[in-house]
Order: structure tokens, then sequence, then C-alpha cells
């Protein structure tokens, strides 16, 4: 009898050993230890199996269906009918090459098939092929319960004792031309990521087939207990035509009206962006689309002289409570034009939602920016380096958006034709956005140029390497140490810099911060097979890290922070490329089926279990 006992208290000891984790400041801070001076006592147990996974079996906990149909906002057909009266629909259906062409007989029309036609044959894609496996909507089937048991757990995790607020925003996204395929179809017109990549790269035109796919990727997220869903609708497919004046095509409004109540229906809440670096193609003159290795591509027509009429007009579609205009302008803005074009874009948006609209919901713009620490942070030249990258790559929408602020010195200063705005636009433009939208994948180590940054900016030109910053980003700290453990790319797992970058934030803008996007791709994830890509513990590290920094946020240093998207809810294309994996399913692109990896049930299960605010 004493024997199993004794038994029965180790294993209780072991159980209890695994809740105890380590805090991330290094190993000797232990606060949970109190027996660290008491002497072993070795002896003999009979032995049995102990961890027995089916008795601990857990399944991962859908949303609750809702009871009613939920209201949200109208349904674009109401919407367009009450806004613009001289808005009319149509539809121009398949671009097949050769054979839609030359179906096309009305030439006389500015906006009749023939024109539409027309924008492909200029668009001239290589390779381009118009579906995959699927070329209608496909009816969702049930994901079986063997689909959704948890996967054991990675021995260490959180030390925290907060939940999270109510109303608190977390969920997951994507982006239309990362998962959508279907580029030609359904009357959409040629957008600027048909150009971007080389013919020698993948393309959009297929990804993860989610056009056709979107009730069972919906479904897929709801049984998992996804409360909000963040996507992207494409404006080439809501407008072909992009301008003001020109007709709207019936088929998108009936697919994205399906999508948002597929959403409803499952008991999420979705969450739009209208642009996420999908410009229509005609906004870019075909010779203008270069490629910048340091900010990215550059030219998103957005210092086209008619993109910011034409979007605002594109923004009068939108009805959902919660939405994204931009998403990170900054890596295809960056020429003066553009970024001012942006700040005034969205704020007009912004104006005709609140003011004309006199609508309720939130709107917002996300940035990206990597969050700039100085290297030597004792080391003053080191501080005003990161405050520059900081300034040139936020204050310069953020600024006047979010504080009614010009723009920062630095732009000013170093971007070519960089104009100041005047006191009326600043008092327009101030305070347009509902919340502060970032994408916090990471962090960067900020130095100076070597030739310091007053020497390096008198004397700018474009080719320098460092342009327009004049400060080095590097991925390694003063001691030689990478900043974090690495990805497949930029991404390192950086959870107290991401804590102090809230911080940052808060205190600089003063605004909710959602979290638009966040993720990592596990490095050479893709070469694995798929059993060991779906056990992907630095996935679940990086989540796991940063939803506790989150809490710790919010509680210890008094920063609101509203939510949380992860990126991405499923493996998809990244511009060009498959093999940097930010999924938190992953994809077999034979036969387009969804397999959850261990981090999805990771971070719903952390969220879950801190929800206990929930009414
Ligand atoms: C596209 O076609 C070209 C030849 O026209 C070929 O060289 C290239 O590899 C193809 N690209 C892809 C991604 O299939
Ligand atoms: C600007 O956009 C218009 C379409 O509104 C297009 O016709 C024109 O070519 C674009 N200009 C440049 C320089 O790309
Ligand atoms: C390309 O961009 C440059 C610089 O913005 C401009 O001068 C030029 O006219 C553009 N080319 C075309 C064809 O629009
Ligand atoms: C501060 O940083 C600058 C630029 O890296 C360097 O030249 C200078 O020596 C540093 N000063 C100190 C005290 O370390
Ligand atoms: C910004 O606008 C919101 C919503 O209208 C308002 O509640 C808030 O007080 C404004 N903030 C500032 C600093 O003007
Ligand atoms: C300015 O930069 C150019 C290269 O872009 C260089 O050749 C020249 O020496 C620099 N001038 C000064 C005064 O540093
Ligand atoms: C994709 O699925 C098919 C059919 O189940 C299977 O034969 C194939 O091995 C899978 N591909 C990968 C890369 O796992």
């Amino acid at each position: 009898m004493r024997a199993s006992w004794i038994s029965f208290a180790a294993l209780a000891v072991a159980i209890q050993a695994q809740e105890v984790y380590l805090t991330t400041t290094g190993y000797s801070a232990r606060p949970q230890c109190t027996q660290s001076n008491v002497a072993p006592n070795y002896h003999f147990n009979p032995f049995s199996y102990t961890l027995d996974e089916t008795v601990r079996m857990r399944y991962a906990t859908s949303v609750p269906s809702p009871t009613t149909t939920r209201k949200y906002g109208p349904p674009y057909t109401d919407a367009i009918k009450h806004l613009i009266t001289s808005w009319s629909t149509s539809t121009w259906g398949c671009w097949i090459p050769e054979q839609t062409i030359i179906s096309a007989t009305d030439t006389e029309d500015p906006y009749g098939q023939a024109a539409w036609s027309s924008m492909w044959l200029q668009a001239d894609l290589h390779n381009y092929t118009t579906t995959g496996l699927f070329s209608t909507t496909v009816s969702p089937t049930p994901v079986p319960s063997s689909e959704l048991v948890l996967p054991p757990r990675d021995y260490f995790g959180p030390i925290d004792c907060y939940n999270f607020p109510k109303d608190s925003v977390f969920g997951v996204a994507g982006s239309a031309a990362q998962v959508e395929g279907a580029i030609g179809l359904d009357g959409r017109s040629p957008s600027l990521l048909e150009k971007l990549v080389p013919d020698s790269k993948p393309k959009d035109y297929i990804t993860n087939e989610n056009y056709f796919l979107y009730k069972q990727d919906i479904q897929r997220l709801a049984v998992m207990g996804v409360e909000y869903y963040s996507f992207t609708i494409p404006w080439t497919r809501i407008l072909p035509f992009a301008l003001p004046g020109t007709p709207i095509n019936q088929q998108a409004i009936d697919h994205y009206n399906d999508l948002i109540d597929t959403v409803l229906d499952a008991g999420m809440t979705p969450i739009v962006t209208m642009l996420h670096f999908d410009s229509p193609l005609m906004f870019v003159a075909n010779d203008n689309i270069t490629k910048r290795p340091d900010v990215g591509y550059n030219n998103a027509g957005y210092q086209n002289e008619t993109f910011v009429d034409a979007f605002v007009n594109y923004g009068k579609v939108y009805r959902v409570p919660l939405w994204v205009t931009f998403n990170e302008p900054l890596l295809y803005a960056y020429n003066f034009k553009g970024v001012d074009h942006v700040v005034k874009a969205h704020a007009e948006v912004y104006h005709f939602y609140h003011d004309t609209l006199k609508a309720t919901g939130k709107i917002g713009i996300k940035f990206n920016d990597n969050f700039g620490v100085p290297k030597d942070p004792k080391n003053f030249s080191h501080i005003l380096a990161a405050d520059r990258f900081q300034e040139m790559q936020l204050g310069i929408f953020a600024n006047p958006i979010f504080l009614g602020k010009q723009y920062p010195k630095s732009v000013l200063k170093t971007l070519p034709g960089a104009k100041p705005l005047s006191k009326s636009e600043l008092k327009h433009i101030r305070n347009t956005s509902d919340f502060f939208g970032i994408d916090p994948y990471t962090a960067t180590i900020v130095p100076p140029a070597n030739e310091g940054i007053k020497a390096c900016a008198i004397n700018l030109s474009s080719s320098n390497v460092l342009f327009p910053y004049c400060v080095k980003q590097e991925t390694k700290n003063i001691y030689g140490w990478n900043i974090g453990y690495r990805s497949e790319s930029y991404v390192y797992i950086t959870p107290t810099h991401f804590r102090e970058y809230l911080y940052y934030l808060w205190n600089t803008f003063r605004h909710p911060i959602l979290v638009g996007e966040f993720g990592f791709p596990v490095y050479a994830e893709a070469e694995r097979e798929l059993s060991d890509q779906l056990f992907d513990s630095p996935r679940s590290i990086y989540y796991i890290s940063f939803m506790s920094e989150i809490l710790k946020s919010i509680y210890e240093d008094g920063v609101y922070v509203m939510g949380a998207l992860a990126w991405s809810f499923v493996d998809n294309w990244e511009f060009g490329d498959y093999a940097q994996q930010f999924g938190i399913q992953a994809v077999n692109r034979t036969t387009q089926q969804r397999h959850y990896k261990k981090s999805f049930f990771d971070l719903v299960d952390f969220v879950k279990s801190r929800q206990l605010h929930k009414d």
C-alpha cells in the first residue's frame, strides 16, 4: 500500500514539474522553486507507464454557431444602391486566352468584354493557366474529429497570470492574391502582382484555389475555434476598370457577399483589407515595375495622379465594421508622392466612412516595420539611428494620420520631391485611423551608417544602398549573437523586443494597437516530410512567446493592444515563392488538401484558456 501511495505522489510531482516553466530572463531566475535545498532521496518503485496520451486527449473547440442570422452591415448590393446611384453593375466572365477575345464584339463599349479582355492582353502574361483542380465553388465537408486532436505540448511554455480583456480581437489572416488563384476568372482584371514576379518563379495564377475552396477553408478555421478571419478583397475583381464611374462586377459582389456570409454563419467575424499589394495594373506603366532590393517593389501605382480618387471611390463599396485601407504601404510607396497619396487617400476613405456615411465601425491602416533597435543602446548615435529608421518607415505615414503632425524632418530633407503638408491638410488627416495596425514580425538591429548619419544624408543618392535611411539593418547584436532564433527568411523570434515595440507604438502614436499580422516561416520547413512540417515547435514558440508578451504589455505596461491576427492561416504564395511557409496549416499542392500544424492548436489553446472574461 505504502509503495503505491509513493508512486502516486511521484507521479503527481512529475506532472507538477511539467507545469513549472523557466522564465526567459536566464536559467537562474526560478521564481517557483521552493525546494532547491532538499537533499535527493533515491529509492525504488514499481514501474508502470504513466504518460498515457489518450487519457489527456483533448479536441480543439469550435466557435459556437450563431443562433440568429447575424447582421453585419448591409450587403454590398444594398450598399451600392444607397451610396452611388450612378454606379451600374456588369459581368465579364472569364479570361481564357484566344477564346475570350474572339468572342468579344462590343468594341464600342469602353467597359465591355472587348475592353476588359484587352487589359489582359496588355498584361501579356506568360505560362498563364486559368484554373487548377477546381472551376466552381466547392461545398464544404465536415472536418473529422480525428483531425482536431490536440498535439503533444512542448516542454517549455509561458508563465503568465493574465487573461485577455473582453472584446479582444484574436484570429488569423490571409490575402486574396496569396491564396485565391482564379486571377482571370469572374471578371477580375490584371493586378500589379501578375507582373512583379519573373517567369522563372511560381505565379499567383492558382495558389491555394481559395476562390473555390473558401467554404472549406472557413469551416476549417471555425472548428479550430478561430473568432476573427482577416482577408482581402481584390480591387480588380470588384471594379475591373478601377476608376470612378466604371461599372461594378456583379459576380464579385455575389462572391464576396457569400464569403462574408459564410464567415458570419460559421460564427466568426470578418475583417477586410482593401488593398494588399494587388493594385490594378493600369496604374503602373509596364516599364515602371521595378524592384528595389532594400524596400521591396517601389511602384504600386500609388504615385499615379489618378490613384487617390480611384481608391477613395473604391472605398465607398466597403461596408464591414472592421476594416483596413492599406496593407503595408511602405513596401510599394517609397517615393514621396506615393506616400503622400496613400496618406491622403486613407484619410479621405476614413472621412467618407465616418462623416458621410456616419458608420460606426472601425477603420484603420496597417504598416510593416520591423522594430529598429539601437545596436548599442548606450551610444547616443545608435539611438538616433533607430529613431530615424522608425520615423522614416512609420512616422512618415503615422505622424499625420495619427497625430496630425508634419512628415518627419528626416523624410522632408531626404526624400526627393518631399513637401510638407499644409496646416489645413494636417487638420483634415489628423486622427483618421481608429486603430494602429502593425505587422511586427521581428526586430532589426540598427547602427548608423559607417560615416555617420549626417555625412551620409548630406550627400545621399538613391543608388546608395543605405538610401534613404542612412542607417544599417543587421541581424546580430553587439556581441555577435543573432537577435533571436532564425527562420527561413528575415523573421527572428524576438518576443521581448516585440513588447518594447508595443510600448513604443502606444506611447508614440496613442491609438489602440491591432497586430495585423505576425508569423514565422520555420527554417527549411518546405523540404521536410509532412508529419515533421506539422510538428512546428519553433512556430509555436514564436506565437506563444509573442502572445505572452502581449499580455504583459497590456497588464504591466498599460498598453492598449486590441488583438492580434496570425499570418498566415495557411501556407501560401509568398510573391513568387512557396518555400517561405508562414502557414499554421500546410497544403498539399497536388491535392489542395490542408493539414493543421501544431502551432495552430497551441495558439488557439493559449487564447481560449485565457479568455475567462468572455461573457
Ligand atoms: C514559363 O515559361 C518559360 C518559357 O516560356 C519557362 O522558361 C519558365 O520556366 C516557365 N516558368 C514556370 C514557372 O513554369
Ligand atoms: C496612371 O493611371 C492611368 C489609369 O488611370 C494610366 O492610364 C496611366 O498610364 C498611368 N500612368 C503611369 C505613369 O503609369
Ligand atoms: C516611369 O517612371 C519615371 C519616374 O517616375 C517617369 O519619369 C516615367 O515617365 C515613367 N514611365 C512611364 C512609361 O510612365
Ligand atoms: C558610438 O557609435 C558610433 C557609430 O557607430 C561610433 O563611431 C562611436 O565610437 C560610438 N561611441 C562609443 C562611446 O562607443
Ligand atoms: C480621435 O478620434 C476618436 C474618434 O472620433 C476620438 O474618440 C478621439 O478622442 C480622437 N483623438 C484625438 C487625439 O483627437
Ligand atoms: C558623394 O557621393 C559620391 C558617390 O555617390 C562620392 O563619389 C562623393 O565623393 C561624395 N562626396 C562627398 C563630399 O562625400
Ligand atoms: C499529396 O497527396 C497525395 C495524395 O494523398 C500524396 O500521394 C502525395 O504524396 C502528397 N504530396 C506530398 C508532397 O505530401
